[in-house]
């Protein structure tokens, strides 16, 4: 039987798309979000829609910068998804990467030393993976320098440190619902912010935002149908031959497109917050399982959350010793039918073009550089069984064979592991 493992997900059953839909259409179009529910959840005074991520961090860099002219430098981690830069060069501001630290995938913010600090308008955090970065010393800087702090939680809807919840912690907190997000409802973007003042600005953005039309209502319905059917692992093979859905791609496209957030998106968000922090749980617990299993062989490094930080492990990152065991890890386990991924293909600071952007040019992040050439994520979503997981730990393990010096000794510790 064909079988592919999709490389992330959320489940996703008619009845939902149903349900939404139903609610979507009895609101009338008279709630301009639906996303109040959400906005309860994460404990904020106000939450705003828009079509995704990547929009609703465009209109947050714009209400800034309207709010503080002076400043154009936005500070952000080297490596992270391109539309993130893409929004900041699309609000007409300028980079600055930060290098990351790989052991925690956070970013280093020594490098804010290099920048006039009265340039620097926000500090962007990234939370990969749903691990929460450490917020109070991007809070400590921004308050220094007297810039915003912006937490971006795309991939973290549900994860906390400490008991804070990411995206709330900073000035202004974003959200994404794409696909391979937390809760994965195709398209759509959530802003928050306790600040009145920012919630005016981001208010006043947002209303020149043109609505979602009856089209892209109609489409965005047989995507959520096709996502539905085509994400368990049985059909998932379909998807993957279709190269036209750009699965597993990221593009620097600062012609995004924008508009409000569908109230379709927005009422199944919240139908499926319910399941949220369950779908969570299991990304996590079937990441400690490939983790505990492979943890300390040379081959492979796990990076780690902090110690009291609850991840969304969306995927589950794995640094390779380097770029050619990457690849014969990526490639293996995808002829096993795992859909494993190298993930950003290079630092925002390679990214062709992109150094007319930059606030100061000439900018390498040797991390940075390195973990787009190193690594790679796994599956951990609740369609992944435990023969996927005794697939993955067998593929991986195996990697041992071709070892490096260091490893040697790994593969027997693997085999007393996983008997
Ligand atoms: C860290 C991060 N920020 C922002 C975004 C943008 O979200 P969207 O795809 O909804 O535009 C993404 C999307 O992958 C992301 O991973």
């Amino acid at each position: 039987m064909l079988r592919f493992v999709p490389p992330a997900g959320t489940p996703l059953e008619v009845m939902d798309i149903l349900h939404a839909w139903k609610a979507s259409v009895s609101a009338k179009g008279k709630e301009k979000d639906s996303l109040e529910a959400l906005g309860a959840r994460l404990r904020v005074r106000h939450i705003l829609g828009a079509s995704s991520g990547r929009a609703a961090l465009w209109l947050v860099l714009k209400a800034l910068h309207r709010l503080r002219p002076e400043r154009n430098v936005v500070a952000l981690p080297a490596y992270t998804c391109f539309s993130v830069a893409a929004s900041v060069v699309r609000a007409g501001l300028k980079l600055h990467p930060l290098e990351m630290d790989p052991a925690t995938l956070d970013a280093d913010t020594s490098g804010l030393d290099t920048l006039p600090r009265d340039k620097l308008l926000c500090i962007l955090t990234s939370n990969l993976f749903g691990f929460v970065n450490d917020v109070s010393l991007y809070k400590r800087i921004a308050g220094e320098t007297g810039a915003f702090l912006v937490d971006n939680a795309a991939q973290a809807l549900g994860a906390a440190r400490a008991g804070n919840l990411a995206g709330t912690a900073g000035d202004v907190g974003i959200y994404s619902f794409g696909r391979g997000k937390a809760l994965a409802a195709m398209e759509g973007g959530a802003i928050v912010t306790n600040k009145d003042e920012l919630a005016r600005a981001l208010r006043e953005e947002q209303s020149q935002l043109r609505n979602s039309s009856l089209l892209h209502r109609a489409w965005l319905l047989v995507e959520l149908f096709a996502y539905s059917a085509l994400l368990p692992p049985r059909l998932y093979w379909i998807a993957e031959g279709m190269p036209f859905l750009k699965l597993g791609t990221t593009e620097f496209d600062t012609g995004f497109p924008v508009h409000s957030l569908d109230s379709l998106s927005g009422k199944l968000i919240v139908h499926l917050l319910d399941r949220l922090g369950e779908i969570n749980q299991i990304r996590c617990a079937n990441a400690a399982r490939i983790t505990e299993a492979l943890d300390g062989y040379g081959a492979l490094r796990f990076p780690q959350p902090a110690p009291e930080c609850q991840p969304t492990m969306v995927r589950l990152p794995v640094i390779a010793r380097d770029e050619s065991t990457r690849t014969r890890a990526v490639i293996r386990l995808r002829q096993a039918g795992i859909g494993a991924t190298a993930f950003y293909p290079s630092a925002i600071c390679d990214i062709p073009g992109i150094e007319r952007y930059l606030a100061i040019g000439n900018c390498h992040r040797k991390k940075a550089e390195r973990l787009s050439r190193t690594l790679f994520t796994l599956p951990v979503h609740p369609f992944v069984e435990q023969r996927d997981i005794e697939r993955i730990i067998d593929i991986l393990g195996a990697l041992q064979v071709d070892r490096a010096p260091e490893d040697v000794g790994c593969q027997e510790n693997l085999s007393a592991k996983r008997a």
